[in-house]
């Protein structure tokens, strides 16, 4: 082949990889935390990350995936769980939380432990309560496969398989699941109008809660003490114990409410099965302690009416479209060994 043209069909490739269509952020939505220059995104690279997201293969003895706890009906959090449950049935510390957004998120995990989306697939693949394998060992497997080599190739040009693109791929598949077409959307689009009860609540909502669940991605991505009363047996006091300052004791993330109607149980340790219990904790049991958010100090006041008005609002957070896109669902296509159940 002439140079020219050689290295004109170089360039196009380079320039079909940096292209980042597959990423579309909503109009009038923050700009994106993640740093797509670095890990551009492609249609091969979502397609692994979600092969390897229901691959059991990723756990020790094949019988943990990342969907066993972040199931998708459930908007990506565990099914029914307060405390997810991993390998050999064993119970972890926390409540797994809803998986979309990502590309927008800062700090991961309920403490902040984590701050980049590429390292936290290794958090459960190596945690023993949860998938308990290494890398050196997952990628060893992934090379004996049938399946992944290919995929590997057509990913990323090469079959060796490394930690590092096993990771980059799972992040893919993370971040092109967005959740953005609720009937709130619509009502922020102006293609609905909320209802006089929806309206009343979205007011509630701006009045008492919007500090923290701030609009759009319904999280001002801050942690804060939302006044629980720390749990005796897991004693866990959150942000604390990754900055190790008192004045972060009993901060936690604060959680998006995006598709919260399908996100249950709720908090960290997910004590909370309804959002009535939630709102009961918010307008009558909030602890007062040192850390507490100053939002918090002065008690919320509700009427039972305007406590059904605030939750008929949440329920306009719920993205049908997103909890059944088959493009987040399991891959049918590749043949998988089915994953089994946690319980
Ligand atoms: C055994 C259950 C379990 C498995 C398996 C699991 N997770 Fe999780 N996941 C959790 C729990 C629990 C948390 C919260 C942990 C914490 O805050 O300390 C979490 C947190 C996360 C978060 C952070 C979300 C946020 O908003 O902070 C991401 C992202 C995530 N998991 C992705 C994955 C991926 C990818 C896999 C597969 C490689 C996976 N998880 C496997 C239970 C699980
Ligand atoms: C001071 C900040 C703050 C305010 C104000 C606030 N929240 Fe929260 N909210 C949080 C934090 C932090 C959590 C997570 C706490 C935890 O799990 O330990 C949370 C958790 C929740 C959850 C559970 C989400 C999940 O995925 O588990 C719901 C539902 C919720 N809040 C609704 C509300 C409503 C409704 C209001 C207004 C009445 C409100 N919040 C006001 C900070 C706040």
């Amino acid at each position: 082949m002439n140079k020219t043209i050689l290295s004109f069909c170089i360039l196009l490739t380079a320039f079909a990889n940096v292209k980042n269509d597959l990423f579309i952020s909503p109009p009038d939505w923050p700009k994106p935390a993640y740093e797509f220059s670095k890990n551009p995104m492609t249609i091969e690279k979502v397609f692994l990350g979600r092969v390897l997201f229901y691959d059991p293969i990723l756990s020790r003895d094949h019988t943990i995936s990342c969907a066993s706890c972040h199931s998708q009906y459930t908007a990506f959090a565990h099914v029914d769980h307060a405390l997810s449950h991993g390998i050999d049935n064993k119970i972890g510390m926390r409540n797994a939380p809803v998986l979309f957004n990502l590309a927008w998120q800062q700090n991961f995990m309920w403490d902040g432990a984590i701050n980049h989306l590429d390292n936290q697939s290794l958090a459960p693949i190596s945690n023993p309560l949860e998938m308990d394998e290494t890398m050196q060992h997952l990628t060893s497997k992934l090379r004996q496969s049938s399946i992944y080599p290919s995929l590997f190739y057509h990913a990323f040009g090469d079959s060796s398989i490394s930690k590092e693109q096993t990771l980059m791929a799972i992040s893919q598949f993370m971040l092109s699941i967005v959740s953005s077409d609720a009937r709130y959307d619509s009502m922020i689009r102006h293609q609905v109008s909320f209802t006089s009860q929806e309206e009343n609540g979205y007011r509630l909502f701006k009045q008492h809660c919007s500090t923290c669940h701030t609009e759009p991605l319904f999280t001002n991505q801050q942690f804060e003490n939302n006044g629980l009363i720390p749990d005796s047996i897991l004693r866990d006091y959150g942000r604390m114990k990754v900055t190790m300052l008192p004045s972060d004791s009993l901060k936690f993330k604060v959680p998006t409410l995006r598709n919260i109607e399908f996100s249950y149980p709720y908090m960290h340790d997910g004590r909370f099965k309804r959002l009535s219990e939630v709102l009961t904790h918010y307008t009558t049991e909030i602890q007062h302690g040192k850390t507490l958010s100053k939002q918090l100090n002065t008690p919320i006041l509700l009427s039972s009416n305007e406590k059904v008005d605030l939750t008929a609002f949440l329920l306009t957070l719920t993205d049908r479209h997103f909890l059944f896109n088959t493009d987040y669902s399991y891959p049918k296509e590749v043949l998988l060994p089915s994953p089994k159940e946690s319980k």
